[in-house]
């Protein structure tokens, strides 16, 4: 459909990303560094891929780092228009309010914080062959229980939609990507908060509208979270995801020409060097995410955790499956493990925190 039809693209970027703070009291979430550009650029180089070339960002918190930085769109080759949300409308509320941004009659929806791999002219494709109202992008999990549960009938029909439920019917999810037929958005309430999970999908089932799944075996991952965040920076990093947004070379690591790694460093697992930021002799990073200006000094240790926008980390420390606030100055020897998090120029004294009580 993208090439022959037109299709218009809606990305959903007002959330406040609440899971990735501290990180995201600076920067909203599809704007966070990702293997070298926001976060967003991967999703609107794959809109770009498919064709598609109107794309409307739904914006609401902090919505003006988007225009500031994505303009009209032109140096991506597309044509990004804004409709900002004064108070957040959520998912549903989000796209009916760009409506009146809308030109095509099937409009193309994303929440902004997926990445994925799934080729966007597939499920395209699966709407229009089904004559659908709406055509979900499901993906299955291993664990199913944190996201919305679709179960399909052999024809790919939606049969249920259900939100968060601890005994799942099916491994299939919602995987953030719908296709809509224009007139759908257009019944969607207007002036109000509307969750398109708990309002909008289960209202259509129950006035059997033609609702269908379409599901593929692409790399899939939400960012929403720390963990998921730095595992799909790395898998960017090695290729095990792909973006056309990066080019073809893959590694251990991506560093940025302007950074400054000292000999003896050592970077894998995907690691990720903003500009400016700096690397001491011996640190070791392993799937660790440095913003732009972030330090490492000699000898430390930095696993699976991001780092913020200009901050240090003292040397030996140790810092995994951590999040380091922007300008935070972490201390020589000390040790952040296990899901701690650092507010934004928090300093903590040398061997100000151990999880062990050798020096
Ligand atoms: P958390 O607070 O960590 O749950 O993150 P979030 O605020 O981004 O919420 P969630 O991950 O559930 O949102 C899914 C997608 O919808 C993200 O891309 C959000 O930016 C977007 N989104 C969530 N709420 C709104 C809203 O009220 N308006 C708009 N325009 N987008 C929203």
């Amino acid at each position: 459909m993208a090439s022959d039809t037109p299709v218009d693209a809606v990305v959903l970027v007002g959330g406040k990303g609440t899971r990735l703070r501290p990180l995201t009291l600076s920067a909203p979430k599809p704007m966070l560094p990702t293997a070298g550009v926001p976060f967003l650029t991967h999703l609107l180089a794959r809109i770009k891929a498919a064709g598609i070339t109107h794309v409307v960002l739904g914006t609401s918190f902090k919505a003006e780092v988007f225009e500031e930085y994505f303009g009209d769109g032109s140096d991506l080759g597309l044509e990004i228009e804004y409709v900002t949300e004064t108070e957040p409308l959520g998912t549903g509320g989000g796209i009916r309010n760009v409506l009146p941004k809308l030109r095509a009659d099937n409009v193309i929806v994303f929440n902004g914080d997926v990445l994925g791999g799934m080729d966007l002219r597939d499920v395209l494709a699966s709407h229009t062959e089904h004559e659908a109202d709406v055509t979900l992008h499901l993906v299955r999990v291993g664990d199913p229980r944190a996201f919305g549960c679709v179960t399909t009938d052999g024809d790919g029909r939606v049969a249920d939609f259900l939100e968060k439920t601890q005994d799942p019917p099916t491994d299939q999810i919602n995987a953030g990507c719908y296709v809509f037929k224009r007139e759908i958005i257009e019944k969607i309430p207007a002036g109000r908060p509307v969750s398109v999970e708990r309002e909008v999908f289960p209202s259509l089932l129950a006035d059997g509208r033609r609702v269908f799944g379409f599901v593929d075996n692409s790399y899939w991952r939400d960012m929403g979270t720390p963990e998921d965040f730095v595992h799909g920076s790395a898998d960017l990093v090695r290729g095990v995801a792909q973006s056309p947004a990066l080019d073809g070379q893959r590694g251990e690591s991506l560093v940025h020409p302007g950074a400054g790694i000292a000999p003896g460093a050592v970077l894998i697992g995907g690691t990720v060097v903003g500009r400016g930021a700096e690397v001491g002799a011996g640190a070791r990073l392993d799937g660790a995410i440095l913003f732009d200006g972030a330090v490492v000094e000699a000898g430390a240790t930095v696993e699976r955790s991001i780092v913020g926008f200009g901050a240090r980390i003292g040397p030996r420390a140790l810092v995994r499956d951590a999040v380091i606030g922007d300008g935070a100055d972490i201390g020589a020897r000390c040790e952040l493990l296990r899901g701690a998090r650092v507010w934004p120029g928090v300093a903590l004294p040398d061997g100000g925190v151990r999880f062990s009580t050798d020096v």
